[in-house]
């Protein structure tokens, strides 16, 4: 191998970092400076090499001149882009129009004296610094490669600052942190579990937890009042650019406490958090939004509302239409659904408008009718249906004024909703409704305490099995329990769900009833739950909590889409890593020991 002299153990030697590269400024022109980094791009105009040097705090210009060092000069000519450097010399000013504004040490630049190569690079796979070209695969791959990237790293450093804020704001509350376990039974959130296979207990497994719920609970009964962590969650679901097979809560339970405890004490947390990260004041308390009326105005329990295209229930108003598809929806128990559009008459071509009914099919509507209303009525293939006193009604129901377009749904009234809260979304891309820069956080409170679920036919917990009913609702769980109400509250900022909690459940009796009517049999609850049940006979104080989602929230903090950007080292849509190659297969001993066969895959 030839000898160079970064292959030499410790090429640092006696060098010790003066500054770094984000750091020197006019005013420390005159000084002698040790910068070491990356090399971000070079430019050798033979007589001068100029080279931009990178670490993770900025960009300082280095200059090898030989009249400087003709040696460093000479040696400089064999960088390249991502060689690993140290450099000393002195900080000069750039010349008069060389000045970069863009830079914070835009104003001088560093005259090479001396030069140490500390390591070299192969080619790398993608550009560190340049545009975003490479796919998903590739930059996850060299996800320490991507991970260089200023942008890409200031959004750890903001991730790092929220945790401190985060654990400071709990602390000064009263919360203690307190970590629970990893390799513990399955939790009920609702998702898959990842399991882990006992070599010690062959056949036997543990669960990875879905959240520390029951963990948390059981601190209550212990006494320790409040608790809180900064927890890894794991869940095997179908994943999205908001969800990953492994995520983190702020996760935090206290006792004695009722929602409203939680609530502001969720509501000085983001203030904090939103003055101190972003310096945005937090107008408080945060709005409030009963899940019946967010699932009526906005057809979705994650409303974004930042801002209107409210949905508005105008089916009373188009009964007696001549139009069939409206008139037989109205007749028959479904409902007629509108959104209007301020000034979208002009906004949305015929294309357009074909593009969006196109795009409501696709969501599971019949069609979606429209009415561009004008000075001189409406022009729409409806319009001849709708005598003119209806349209009349119908402008003023929606403030409907010239210029304004309106959008219809007919269906059932479940559907009609959530079709068109899609279609608000959608239609607030298109408008650029959307600003990152904007914030609208918001409540939805009494969500229902159970749902049907379509593929078992009997009910579940819309929350999970732990969240207490409204007190006023407990009479209807013997009949309708599918309209009682729970006590649970999600937090939600700009249509994605921060967060989730509720008062539970901390009466035996109750959560009993609970399992009974969940369908789970006193066996089966004692089979999973047990250990809960009996905790809850010794002493449980009242007590709720909450757990926010926090990639989600430092994803919002950082304006990007994914929570994958705040994440280190995610995974892929299909909860693979292509860094590990993980999930990978293991060895025959390893199965062995753990007592497992495995089936033939296709790919065995
Ligand atoms: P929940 O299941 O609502 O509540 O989870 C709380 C918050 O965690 C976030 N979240 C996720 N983030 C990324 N990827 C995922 N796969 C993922 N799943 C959930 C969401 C969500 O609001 N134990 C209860 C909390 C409680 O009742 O105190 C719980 O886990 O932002
Ligand atoms: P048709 O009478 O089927 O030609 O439909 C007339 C218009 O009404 C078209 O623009 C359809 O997309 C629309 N439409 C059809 N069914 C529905 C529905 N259920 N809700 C809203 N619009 C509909």
């Amino acid at each position: 191998m030839e000898k160079t002299e970064e292959h030499r153990i410790d090429p640092l030697g006696d060098w010790k970092r003066t500054h770094h590269c984000g750091e020197l400024r006019a005013e420390d022109i005159g000084k002698e400076a040790l910068l070491m980094g990356w090399v971000n791009s070079r430019r050798d105009m033979g007589n001068l090499i100029f080279i931009d040097l990178r670490d993770r705090e900025g960009i300082t210009q280095i200059v090898f001149d030989p009249r400087e060092n003709e040696e460093s000069h000479r040696r400089a000519r064999v960088l390249r882009n991502e060689w690993v450097v140290a450099v000393k010399g002195a900080v000069c000013p750039r010349l008069a129009g060389q000045e970069n504004p863009k830079l914070p040490t835009g104003a001088v630049e560093v005259k090479v004296k001396d030069l140490r190569i500390l390591n070299r690079t192969e080619t790398p796979p993608f550009q560190v610094d340049g545009a975003v070209d490479a796919s998903e695969t590739l930059r996850l791959k060299y996800r320490y490669l991507e991970l260089r990237r200023k942008k890409v790293f200031e959004n750890f450093r903001r991730r790092h600052l929220m945790t401190a804020l985060v654990r400071d704001y709990l602390n000064r509350h009263g919360f203690i942190e307190v970590e629970t376990p990893f390799l513990t039974k399955s939790t009920p959130e609702g998702a898959r579990d990842y399991l882990v296979p006992s070599r010690v207990h062959k056949g036997l497994f543990y669960a990875l937890p879905q959240s520390p719920q029951l963990f948390k609970q059981l601190l209550m009964i212990s006494g320790f009042d409040r608790y809180y962590q900064i927890v890894r969650c794991f869940r095997d679901e179908d994943l999205r650019a908001d969800r990953q097979p492994e995520f983190t809560q702020v996760d935090l339970e206290m006792s004695f406490a009722d929602e409203e405890a939680v609530m502001s004490l969720i509501e000085g947390l983001l203030a904090e958090l939103f003055e101190k990260i972003l310096g945005v004041t937090l107008a408080l308390p945060i709005a409030r939004l009963e899940y019946r009326e967010a699932m009526e105005r906005f057809g979705t329990d994650r409303p974004d509302l930042r801002f209107g295209l409210e949905i508005r229930d105008v089916t009373e108003l188009v009964r007696d239409s001549e139009f069939k598809v409206f008139r037989s929806a109205a007749e028959s128990g479904g409902a007629v659904k509108a959104i209007k559009v301020d000034g979208g008459a002009p906004l949305f071509s015929r294309k357009a408008l074909d593009e969006l009914s196109r795009l409501v099919t696709d969501w599971g509507a019949k069609g979606l009718a429209w009415a561009k209303v004008t000075e001189e009525g409406w022009q729409s293939s409806l319009d001849k249906f709708f005598t003119v006193d209806m349209k009349k009604a119908l402008n003023t129901a929606l403030s409907a004024r010239p210029q304004d377009l309106i959008l219809f749904v007919a269906d059932q009234p479940r559907l009609a909703s959530s079709v068109l809260g899609m279609l608000r979304l959608e239609l607030a891309a298109r408008l650029n409704l959307m600003r990152k820069d904007h914030y609208a956080p918001v409540w939805i409170t009494r969500f229902p305490l159970l749902e049907h679920n379509d593929e078992s036919g009997g009910l579940e917990a819309v929350h999970h099995p732990f969240t207490s009913p409204m007190e006023e609702d407990i009479p209807l769980l013997q009949d309708h329990p599918e309209q009682a109400r729970a006590r649970a509250y999600d937090i939600v900022l700009n249509g994605s769900e921060i967060g989730g909690g509720s008062v539970r459940i901390h009466n035996v009796a109750l959560q009993q009833d609970m399992f009974k009517l969940l369908g789970i049999s006193k066996e089966a609850a004692d089979m999973k739950f047990g250990f809960f049940l009996e905790a809850l006979k010794y002493g449980a104080p009242p007590h709720a909590g909450i757990a926010l989602g926090f990639d989600r929230l430092v994803a919002l903090f950082s304006g990007v889409d994914s929570i994958r950007e705040v994440i280190a080292f995610p995974k892929t849509q299909s909860a693979a890593c292509p860094l590990t190659d993980a999930p990978s297969r293991v060895d025959q001993a390893q199965l062995n020991e753990l007592g497992l066969l495995l089936e033939k895959t296709t790919e065995s």
